[in-house]
């Protein structure tokens, strides 16, 4: 059998997932790299509340429920982002007062879960909740107006967790958050948050760190204290994932894909020495990422490239995976 990131991944017992936009599974070759590759896959955009829950009594849950059917036929697991989150609301539910949107947000989170129960086992609940100044983020749901729990602290993110647990106790519940993948003060509060939430009981089963890096000295830097800070995060019982990784450039010079397979492996080399779970891209090729559409010149990231031929990228994470040097 051919050897593919799934197959080298699978002997480690080891999730190797991709975030996907559902219509690009009409693409063959798309759907064919995607099945053959990844053991798990990620609506991209498809269970965020805008898209799944669009009007006031309309779900949308169709695009989800392709992407699950592709992956049961592809035996692979899908997994879920995500619930309580600032960015990708639906319009309808703006200028609704604190008592109605904690109504909103706890029956959008047990239907949406009670919809997909034992289809989706792990949820990304509560998304990017600390700002870059390592402050709880404002947002529709914590304080603008929020559910009730403004200025309550971290009260907003126990009662998403709390709900997500009812809402079916099986799944496994994650805090996913991006730049806190060195020790910095994003990533000490974010430590803090969970340390505090934990000792109170709250049902957070994980930690996903999106490493959405940036070749050269970004990616350098955090990866100074990268292993020290999943470290940290450990020793509170959180189970690890690397949930949303690319590594993005500026127009590439000679050079840059090797040197962006290297950080690649590195990548890869820490997950598994630090018993990393998941190891989610968030896309598979240059041809289809958020980053041009958000930082203009950048890209690149991906471990395929626009024609979905494999980059040095690819042959890194393969070859990390299968332990050689
Ligand atoms: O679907 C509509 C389409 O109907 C419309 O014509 C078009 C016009 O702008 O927009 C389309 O929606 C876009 C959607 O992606 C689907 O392509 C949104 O505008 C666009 O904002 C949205 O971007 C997504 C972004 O999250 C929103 O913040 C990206 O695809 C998605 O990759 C990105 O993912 C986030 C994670 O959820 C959280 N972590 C960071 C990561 C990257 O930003």
């Amino acid at each position: 059998m051919e050897t593919t990131l799934r197959s080298a991944a699978q002997k480690r017992n080891l999730k190797i997932g991709c975030a996907v936009a559902t219509h690009l599974l009409d693409d063959p070759e798309y759907a064919r790299i995607l099945g053959a590759e990844f053991n798990l896959i990620e609506p991209e955009n498809d269970l965020k509340f805008g898209p799944v829950h669009p009007e006031k009594d309309q779900y949308n849950f169709a695009p989800v429920e392709r992407q699950i059917a592709f992956a049961q036929s592809h035996n692979q697991e899908v997994r879920g982002h995500t619930l309580t989150w600032h960015n990708q609301n639906a319009p309808w539910i703006e200028g609704k007062s604190p008592d109605e949107l904690n109504q909103i947000l706890k029956d959008h989170i047990f239907t949406v879960m009670h919809h997909f129960k034992g289809q989706i086992k792990e949820w990304d609940v509560v998304n990017e909740a600390i700002n870059d100044e390592a402050q709880i983020r404002k947002s529709i749901w914590y304080n603008e107006p929020g559910i009730g729990l403004a200025d309550q602290n971290y009260e907003y993110i126990a009662q998403s967790f709390r709900w997500a647990h009812e809402a079916d106790p099986d799944a496994k519940l994650f805090y996913n958050d991006y730049n806190i993948e060195k020790i910095s003060s994003k990533s000490d509060r974010t430590y803090e948050m969970l340390k505090q939430l934990l000792s109170e009981g709250v049902p957070i089963y994980g930690i996903g760190f999106q490493c959405h890096f940036v070749l050269g000295s970004d990616f350098d830097e955090a990866f100074e204290t990268f292993q020290s800070n999943i470290q940290r995060f450990k020793s509170l019982g959180l189970e690890i994932q690397f949930t949303e990784l690319d590594i993005r450039m500026t127009e590439p010079q000679p050079g840059d894909f090797e040197r962006q397979a290297e950080a690649y492996k590195k990548t890869i080399e820490l997950a598994l020495e630090e018993g990393v779970t998941l190891i989610q891209l968030w896309g598979f090729s240059d041809r289809h990422s958020w980053i041009p559409y958000t930082f203009k010149s950048e890209g690149w990231a991906l471990p395929w490239d626009e024609n979905f031929k494999m980059k040095p990228a690819y042959h890194a994470i393969l070859a990390a995976l299968q332990g050689d040097n």
